[in-house]
């Protein structure tokens, strides 16, 4: 009951802030002008579901009361919080992104800040945990891209809102995304409903790296095919679609797609290089990585790994077998 008193009150502001970001004077020169700035277009605005939060203290807070929505329930959504002990909209000056769930359900809000965030305010407000939202379980996108992941066999993970949504207007629709927060066991489980084929699409640069890397061992326990597409420094997918185009960033994709544990093995050997104590650590490192592979699912996967794990290693495969199995045991 809590919950479907949650769904409606955001459904009925999901539909309040697309009014506001079409049909009044400050959502279409400020949150629709915003959008189309960033190459949105008008289709693709809707099929989000995209909307604009009035900056005013209380326009979205008032409606809500006078609809007869209970401001205890108003408040749990995040809508609404209480300043100088008045109800008050906490999204407001902001485009809006809603958050469904698998069958288009409103489960949440992101709330993005206009122009460069400042030092006082964050650049995204998300909705806080609820009776319906819960982060770890959420990857934002689901629900406009699952035929697509199931059609095309494989999912592509992204970072944030913008770029599932910039994809999709370039016609790649097989992707959610993480929204910022490391890969949780119940998101990777999310797309083992649909797809063994994970592709993370993260920046190229380290800290995008990392993020890719500190799930990587979970997914692979998930019984997850992991690939990974580095994109150019200080680029995102959102940033580098727009830039280079639709045609330009499928063919990326296809020529940069490497295996994610070949490149943790290479990525670890160069940082190794010839300390002979690093070397074995990371022997060992690759093969935990490998034992992780449940090999009742995939038997042939292990071994080609071992054997090309082998290769790059120069050592015997034969002992990387055993090294294997100590993990396993
Ligand atoms: N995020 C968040 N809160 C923040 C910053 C980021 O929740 N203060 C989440 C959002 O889901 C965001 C994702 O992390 O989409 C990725 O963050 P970032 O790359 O900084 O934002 P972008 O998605 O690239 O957004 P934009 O292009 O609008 O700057
Ligand atoms: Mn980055
Ligand atoms: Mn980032
Ligand atoms: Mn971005
Ligand atoms: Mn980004």
């Amino acid at each position: 009951l809590m919950a479907d008193s949650l769904f409606i009150i955001n459904n009925y502001a999901r539909e309040y802030f697309t009014d506001t970001l079409f049909n009044k004077e400050e959502g279409q020169n400020i949150g629709l002008s915003y959008f189309e700035e960033r190459g949105f277009t008008e289709e693709t605005i809707k099929k989000f579901q995209l909307g604009y939060c009035l900056n005013t203290f209380d326009a979205f807070a008032k409606s809500a009361l006078d609809k007869g929505y209970n401001l205890e329930y108003l408040q749990k959504t995040g809508l609404v919080t209480i300043r100088n002990d008045q109800p008050a909209d906490n999204y407001r000056g902001r485009v809006i992104f809603p958050i469904h769930n698998q069958s288009g359900k409103i489960l949440g809000f992101g709330a993005r800040i206009l122009g460069a965030k400042s030092d006082r305010a964050p650049k995204y407000i998300n909705s806080p945990e609820n009776e319906i939202y819960v982060k770890s379980r959420v990857l934002y996108g689901t629900y406009f891209a699952r035929h697509a992941i199931d059609k095309q066999n494989e999912c592509l993970l992204v970072e944030g809102y913008t770029d599932v949504i910039s994809l999709h207007q370039a016609g790649v629709e097989n992707v959610v995304a993480s929204s910022g927060t490391s890969l949780t066991q119940d998101q990777l489980r999310l797309i083992k409903k649909y797809t063994n084929n994970l592709t993370i699409l993260y920046d190229g640069d380290s800290a995008g790296v990392k993020a890719a890397l500190r799930g990587l061992d979970m997914a692979i326990e998930e019984g997850l095919n992991v690939k990974l597409v580095l994109l150019p420094d200080k680029e995102d997918p959102d940033s580098y679609v727009q830039k280079i185009g639709a045609a330009a960033f499928r063919e990326f994709i296809r020529e940069h797609k490497q295996d994610f544990v070949l490149f943790k093995l290479q990525l670890s050997m160069q940082e190794a290089g010839s300390d002979s104590t690093k070397k074995s650590q990371l022997v060992n490192e690759i093969a935990e990585t490998i034992s992780k592979i449940d090999k009742a699912e995939d038997f042939t996967r292990q071994q080609d790994y071992i054997r090309q794990c082998s290769q790059l290693l120069h050592i015997d495969e034969q002992g990387l077998i055993q090294l294997v199995n100590k993990f396993i045991r």
